[in-house]
């Protein structure tokens, strides 16, 4: 895939990011990080331009933050965890913030707008759904439009959350998600299937510090979409064996498609989530400070993403949280017990995110 990706040599690098072409040169000396060259043509070093793109927005501050909330197991607290920092970033850090919900199931959309609002732009073609279903039937007029589909001021807490956005799921796309994969076979378009939703996009990412992506419990071409645009990736996962098992397979196989996307999509971290205070948990947990779960100690070069210092305790209050109608207008009613450490969650990826480069 890298192959089709546009090439840059330094002038244009020097023009995109409106330095001299001796900042480019020293940027490449100083940052360890700064994108290697693809190659090593006469007329000097190419480079992927989405590559560089993204360093240069990092290196001046002006990066939209994308995050894949992401685990192959299903029920370890995804969606809590996304809807939550995405709730605590907008409100309680003066971010702005779009969730997008890529899971049939839909629990990240009813948690932040009511049933009769969802069905409403679900009649109107107004999800993502909508977005998909216009690829795979391609000799029909499309009917997505992002302005459209994104419903503002989302959330019960404090009656609508101002700088929180939604792009809503819709359980329609359970029935298309075996068809995805063919789309560019099917229809005439020269797209990958997976740059369905980057496409969708582009013309409004740049509004939002942080972009939040809910995803369904595996790692299909839709879970892909999510993370062709991701800068980064988060597994929530319960400490204990079932829920994370597939942690290895998740960094291996996004590494894979980090390297064939020509980019890094970094771990951020695992959360451990509904902890409870047993030896199982607290054992897992070891393992996880450590950095040393399962097959990641086994000897092989995939490293193990580091724990976030705050962990999710199971708390009884999260699930009737969840009910977007319940009468719940405040982040300690919506999340209990769980709320500050939620919170110290929020400050830990927003500190990873605005790592300034020194
Ligand atoms: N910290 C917590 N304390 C108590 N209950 C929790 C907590 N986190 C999540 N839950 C509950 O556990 C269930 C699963 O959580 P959630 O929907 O967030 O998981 P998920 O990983 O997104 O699941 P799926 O794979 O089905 O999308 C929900 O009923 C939710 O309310
Ligand atoms: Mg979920």
């Amino acid at each position: 895939m890298a192959a089709r990706s546009e090439l840059v040599g330094i002038a244009e690098v020097a023009e995109m990011a409106k330095v001299s072409k001796q900042a480019v040169s020293n940027w490449r000396l100083r940052y360890d990080d700064f994108p290697k060259p693809l190659q090593q043509l006469q007329s000097g070093p190419v480079w992927n331009r989405e590559a560089v793109e993204a360093w240069v927005k990092v290196f001046k501050g002006e990066e939209t933050h994308i995050l894949s909330f992401i685990n192959l197991k299903g029920g370890v607290g995804k969606t809590t965890t996304a809807v939550a920092v995405a709730e605590m970033l907008a409100q309680e850090e003066r971010k702005h913030v779009l969730l997008i919900d890529l899971d049939p199931q839909t629990n990240a959309t009813v948690t932040l707008i009511s049933e009769e609002q969802w069905a409403e732009m679900d009649k109107d073609g107004r999800t993502v759904a909508q977005l998909f279903e216009d690829r795979l039937n391609p000799h029909t007029a499309s009917k997505f439009d992002i302005e459209k589909a994104i419903a503002h001021r989302v959330s019960r807490i404090n009656d609508g959350i101002a700088r929180l956005d939604l792009l809503p799921s819709s359980i329609r796309l359970i029935e298309m998600q075996d068809r995805i994969p063919m789309i560019a076979m099917a229809g005439n378009f020269t797209a990958s299937p997976l740059d369905i939703l980057r496409n969708a996009l582009l013309p409004i990412m740049d509004r939002y510090d942080y972009i939040i992506i809910d995803c369904p419990p595996s790692l299909g071409t839709v879970t892909k979409n999510g993370l062709r645009i991701s800068t980064g990736y988060i597994i929530p996962t319960i400490p204990d064996i079932v829920s994370t098992w597939g942690i290895y397979q998740i960094v291996d196989n996004v590494a894979r498609f980090a390297r064939d996307i020509g980019r890094p999509i970094p771990s951020l971290g695992i959360v451990a989530t509904k902890v409870q205070s047993n030896n199982l948990h607290r054992r897992v947990i070891a393992d996880l400070q450590d950095g040393r779960l399962g097959r990641f100690s086994e000897g092989n070069d995939v490293t193990q993403p580091a724990l976030f210092a705050n962990t999710i305790p199971q708390a009884v209050d999260v699930a009737r949280g969840a009910d977007v109608d319940a009468d719940i207008r405040t982040f300690k009613g919506k999340y209990g017990a769980a709320y500050s450490a939620l919170h110290g969650l929020t400050r830990e990826i927003r500190q990873l995110c605005e790592k300034k480069k020194s």
